[in-house]
């Protein structure tokens, strides 16, 4: 039996945990696995790498991915499912367990439904995947943008400024959230409720007057201002997978205060430095749980599936059930934090 295990979309740290993982228990069972080299490209293309344990037994504390990812997406093109089942049957694969978000997921169930024995493991720094508690990758973001964030505040503290401080998270505010309220931010603002220019400033206008001598607004990239079309991007094209590439909300943000107030307003954008480090004990130890269970999956014959964390368990949700939906943050939880930003 040959397993294949790709990494699709952003990088993420725990992809590593996650591949040594599969590739101890594969052992363990007797299985060979193929390293599929950047994503589905790398099904496109058949290009892929035996992986040994031996070889890998420590990377569980690399971040990035050994086997490369990409941004490919094979639905894009007339043959890219055909081609990977040639690809599939070329390489004489039994399984494949994909690891991504859900342009990776959304992959993987066409390629399912093609009927290859494909099992899917949820990875984003995003965290908007659904039906699970853990996505690869969000806990070790939200703790570097919080230490990032606490960076800033020392040095807006230090100097008296305003410091807006922009997070990735695409369409979802979750590493905003979960990293400006472990930070103590003085402010968040995410994607899921829009704001105003007017308010933003009011609130920092009312700080200062009440004595508040610095401030630090987190904001999430894809943040919204209310009345504006969309999100603030860095560039009109799309990726193959149809997103924007987000980015400029925390300059534009930092230069309306400076405008309306006269203050000086710094802004900093931790961007890709949040996901590229090594990553925390539990993405470590969910990233090898899901691959372990992932293989078991495999040896029992259940495909269709993404391997998923509920209360504290793995378990298994059918592709078709998270593909296509963002799990976005929920307003409950952003009230709550409210009392900080009075
Ligand atoms: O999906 C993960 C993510 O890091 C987003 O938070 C961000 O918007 C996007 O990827 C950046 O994409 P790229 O790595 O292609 O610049």
């Amino acid at each position: 039996m040959r397993v294949g295990v790709l990494t699709g979309g952003g990088d993420a740290p725990g992809l590593n945990a996650a591949i040594r993982a599969i590739v101890k228990k594969c052992e363990k069972y007797g299985f060979e696995v193929l390293g599929i080299r950047r994503g589905w490209a790398g099904m496109l293309e058949g290009d892929a790498i035996p992986l040994k344990y031996d070889n890998i037994k420590d990377i569980i504390g690399l971040g990035g991915t050994i086997i490369k990812t990409s941004r490919t997406n094979p639905l894009k093109q007339p043959d890219g499912i055909k081609r990977i089942v040639e690809n599939y049957n070329k390489l004489n694969l039994s399984a494949l367990i994909a690891i991504g978000g859900d342009d990776t997921l959304s992959v993987a169930k066409a390629v399912s439904e093609a009927g290859l024995n494909v099992i899917g493991i949820p990875k984003t720094i995003d965290y908007d995947v659904p039906e699970t508690e853990h996505t690869i990758g969000f806990d070790t973001a939200v703790n570097e943008a919080m230490h990032q964030i606490e960076n800033i505040k020392a040095t807006a503290d230090a100097h008296e400024r305003v410091f807006v401080v922009e997070i990735m998270g695409r369409y979802a505010g979750w590493i905003a959230l979960y990293s400006g309220l472990a930070a103590g931010a003085d402010l968040i603002l995410i994607p899921e409720e829009p704001f105003s220019i007017t308010d933003v400033v009011n609130f920092v206008k009312r700080k200062i007057e009440s004595g508040q001598k610095s401030l630090v607004i987190v904001v999430a990239e894809g943040a919204l201002i209310k009345d504006y079309k969309g999100p603030i991007t860095k560039d009109v094209k799309v990726d193959q997978f149809g997103h924007v590439y987000l980015g400029g909300i925390g300059e534009f943000l930092a230069k309306e205060i400076e405008k309306a107030l006269g203050i000086e307003t710094r802004h900093v954008v931790p961007a890709h430095t949040i996901r590229g480090g090594s990553p925390t004990a539990f993405d470590r130890i969910i990233s090898t749980r899901y691959g372990l269970a992932a293989v078991d999956l495999v040896r029992e014959g259940k495909f269709g599936v993404m391997v998923a964390l509920k209360g504290g368990k793995i378990t298994t949700v059918p592709l078709s059930e998270v593909t296509g939906r963002t799990k976005k943050v929920d307003l409950e939880l952003y009230n709550e934090a409210k009392v900080f930003f009075e």
